[in-house]
């Protein structure tokens, strides 16, 4: 192997997925992902179980991603992990394995932002999106529009004030029995509903910020109510009320991105993040984009839910600005970008 290959290791491991990566020069050799479906019995995600699972999963994570990539671990630059926002345990796994790793190797350490990762996965395939570009990040955790002036240089115009865009499909997914975690199959359900059957609030914060809360709480009366008169309502109507809540959410997501696009004159847009999974938001997003003479970015399904992809291609443009970490950094549950 040349020395002029940049070889990155990458850790992601801030909620229930263990994954890791392998990038060289900026193109993804491996890309390993260990979903853990300990979670799905208990309808959300246990922190406890999560840290465990992760530190069964990281050791044979890490190895596959290597053998698959072909890269030996002498060849290795640097090593890159999760170093916020998250589940705290679940951090704390990939932040020490990633320091003994990077340690014993004598590499530097690169610390990540996950919502920056989230935002770059559009720069681990072409097309990647001219600056200025502004990101629509909707995840379980988050959901922010960011102003992209650079790799490096981004700002969080907005975000949610209560609860996650991911949040609130998960949310109404167990008011409506469906198992965790529910946007996939709400999104499944709403393919074949009726999404103007059912109409509930939409929210309009301030500026670019999102709410979320209402809605869960509007479907949940609603439900109340209906199922007073009529207690099969959820088994008649599920499709429909799928695509209703979907729409809704929908709406909320896209009124604040076209807001974004025409006054900051961005045509650059994109979506991040899990929810941007969701097969009607990426159409509409498309949709959006051929009306209002956009250029759409859409990363592949497997580079929007949580990847070390992500970390690793954010990790190669820190490594060519020699963003590197101190072994003394700690992970943080909550944290500002970088
Ligand atoms: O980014 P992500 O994998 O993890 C976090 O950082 O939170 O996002 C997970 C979220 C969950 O709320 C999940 O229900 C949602 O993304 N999600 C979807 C879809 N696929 C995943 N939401 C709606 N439609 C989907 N197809
Ligand atoms: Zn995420």
């Amino acid at each position: 192997m040349s020395d002029a290959n940049i070889n990155i290791l990458a850790i992601e491991s801030s909620c229930d997925d263990t994954s890791a990566a392998v990038i060289q020069n900026g193109k993804v050799l491996s890309n390993l992902i260990a979903t853990q479906k300990v979670h799905e019995m208990y309808g959300g995600v246990v922190p406890e179980m999560a840290s465990r699972a992760h530190m069964q999963n990281i050791i044979p994570v890490v190895d596959v991603a290597l053998k698959q990539a072909g890269v030996d671990k002498a060849d290795i630059n640097a090593v890159a992990f999760t170093q916020a926002p998250g589940l705290i345990g679940s951090l704390l796994v990939g932040a020490c394995f990633a320091k003994a790793y990077a340690q014993s190797l004598q590499v530097p350490l690169i610390a990540v932002h996950h919502m920056q990762a989230h935002v770059l996965a559009h720069f681990i395939e072409d097309p990647k999106p001219e600056f200025p570009f502004l990101c629509l990040t909707v995840s379980g955790g988050h959901t922010q529009v960011v102003l992209c002036r650079s790799h490096l240089d981004m700002e969080v115009l907005g975000e949610t004030i209560d609860d996650a865009a991911g949040e609130a499909f998960d949310k109404v997914a167990k008011m409506l029995g469906l198992p965790y975690p529910g946007g996939p199959m709400v999104d499944k359900l709403a393919k074949e509903g009726d999404p103007l059957k059912f109409v509930f609030p939409v929210s309009d914060m301030q500026g670019y910020d999102f709410s979320f809360s209402g809605i869960k709480t509007a479907v949940l009366y609603f439900l109340q109510k209906q199922q007073k008169e009529n207690p099969d309502f959820v088994a008649q109507n599920l499709n429909d009320i799928c695509a209703s809540v979907q729409h809704t959410i929908i709406k909320m997501l896209m009124n604040k991105l076209k807001k974004a696009a025409k006054e900051l004159n961005i045509k650059h847009i994109g979506i991040a993040g899990g929810v941007s999974a969701n097969s009607t938001l990426r159409q509409t997003l498309q949709d959006t984009g051929d009306q209002l003479g956009w250029q759409v970015y859409i990363p592949r399904f497997e580079y929007c839910t949580d990847n070390a992809a992500m970390i690793a291609i954010t990790a190669h443009y820190k490594y060519l600005q020699g963003q590197f970490a101190e072994m003394s950094i700690s992970p943080t549950a909550r944290a500002t970008w970088s």
